[in-house]
């Protein structure tokens, strides 16, 4: 090995390398499409509670390196451990996902502001150090955390929804008490990765998962600045590591997030046109993605061919392989299984 050239696959096409047979790592890779981690929360009883316990989840996190040969670790957590530390009641409803009371307009974002402590989340610096020591050498771990608009709609609307209506409502009457809901959140998300580099991380990741929908005036104000400010803010605290952003189902207008942002690789999701990217953007830009999960839950002949059309369509670019989207609780494990191994063929 030369010096100072990671071995590591994922950290090499992340420096811009491109390869045959592409790294892969797979979105909610750790979850409950495995009966181990089944069986493993079933001890716990809140999924907070889970997630800031060092000991499960750096074991979630093990799991599924036990049974794929993946390029990749992602530290379990949740994107909504940063509202959990901001004191609002965040907690996970078997069947419904996530829930806690909307934050309205008006009500002290101050209050928010000054509840926020990194000490609350020290535990996931712990865990991150526990799979670090635990991890087989080629294996890089990502660390994340969630884009601010994503989670900013999340707390508004008081946990999922389908078109982030109270959201999208707050932005058009206020959209400067939004501009600062999104800097609290910034400040917190720098905080959060930075600790996450320190403790082990050797790749971040923003997950803008509800980048869709949003009107297209407010695209660089929500998610194109403080994606930025968040990545000057961890390059000015010293924090090298190479950055993924995923704003999903944002069409397009992912390669103004790609360009103007300072991420160093754009995920994309499966309605994006891995083809279309690869010619549009500059070649320094590495690309993740993006396989269907539905095609992943059917698999067979189906799968076999959309593996070979995504690793064609980015074919002579640095390329992550990846779903589009998170893997769905109903995709069977051989599935997974016959992904892994496809990647890895050179036909
Ligand atoms: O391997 C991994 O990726 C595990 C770590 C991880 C989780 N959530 C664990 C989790 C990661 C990276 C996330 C990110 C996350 N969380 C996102 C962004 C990625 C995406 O899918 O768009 C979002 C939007 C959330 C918010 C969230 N957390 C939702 C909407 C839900 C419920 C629905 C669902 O997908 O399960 C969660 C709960 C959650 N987070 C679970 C897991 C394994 C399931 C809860 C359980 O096991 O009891």
């Amino acid at each position: 090995m030369v010096m100072g050239v990671p071995s590591k696959p994922l950290l090499q096409t992340l420096m811009g390398q491109t390869s045959t047979i592409p790294p892969i790592w797979i979105m909610r890779q750790a979850g409950r499409y495995l009966p181990e981690y089944r069986k493993l929360r079933a001890e716990s009883s809140s999924f907070v509670d889970f997630c800031l316990n060092p000991k499960t989840a750096s074991e979630a996190t093990l799991q599924p390196l036990r049974r794929f040969d993946l390029d990749a670790a992602i530290i379990f957590a949740d994107i909504l451990l940063i509202p959990f530390a901001m004191e609002r009641d965040v907690r996970f409803v078997a069947g419904e996902g996530p829930k806690m009371r909307p934050l309205k307009p008006g009500q002290s974002l101050l209050k928010m502001e000054r509840a926020w402590s990194l000490d609350k989340l020290s535990a996931v610096g712990d865990a991150l150090a526990r799979v670090q020591s635990a991890l087989a050498d080629k294996v890089a771990l990502i660390g994340f955390a969630g884009a601010p608009w994503t989670v900013a709609t999340y707390m508004i609307e008081g946990g999922g929804s389908k078109d982030k209506w109270r959201s999208r409502l707050w932005a058009w009457q206020n959209p400067d008490e939004f501009d600062r809901l999104l800097d609290i959140l910034v400040e917190a998300s720098i905080d959060y990765l930075h600790m996450q580099a320190k403790a082990g991380a050797e790749v971040l990741k923003l997950f803008e998962s509800w980048a869709e929908g949003l009107p297209e005036p407010f695209f660089e104000r929500f998610i194109i600045r403080p994606a930025k400010n968040i990545v000057a803010g961890l390059r000015e605290r010293g924090v090298y590591l190479p950055i993924i952003g995923f704003p999903r189902g944002c069409g397009g207008l992912a390669v103004r997030y790609a360009n103007e942002t300072g991420i160093t690789a754009l995920a994309l999701d499966q309605a994006q046109d891995g083809v279309w990217f690869s010619q549009n953007l500059p070649k320094e830009t590495v690309l993740q993605g993006n396989l269907d999960p539905a095609v992943l839950r059917v698999g067979g002949a189906a799968l076999q061919s959309e593996v070979d059309r995504v690793k064609k369509n980015f074919s002579g670019r640095a390329h992550i392989f990846n779903l589009g989207h998170g893997i769905t609780p109903d995709t069977p494990i051989e599935h997974v299984e016959r992904l892994v191994q496809l990647v890895k063929e050179t036909r």
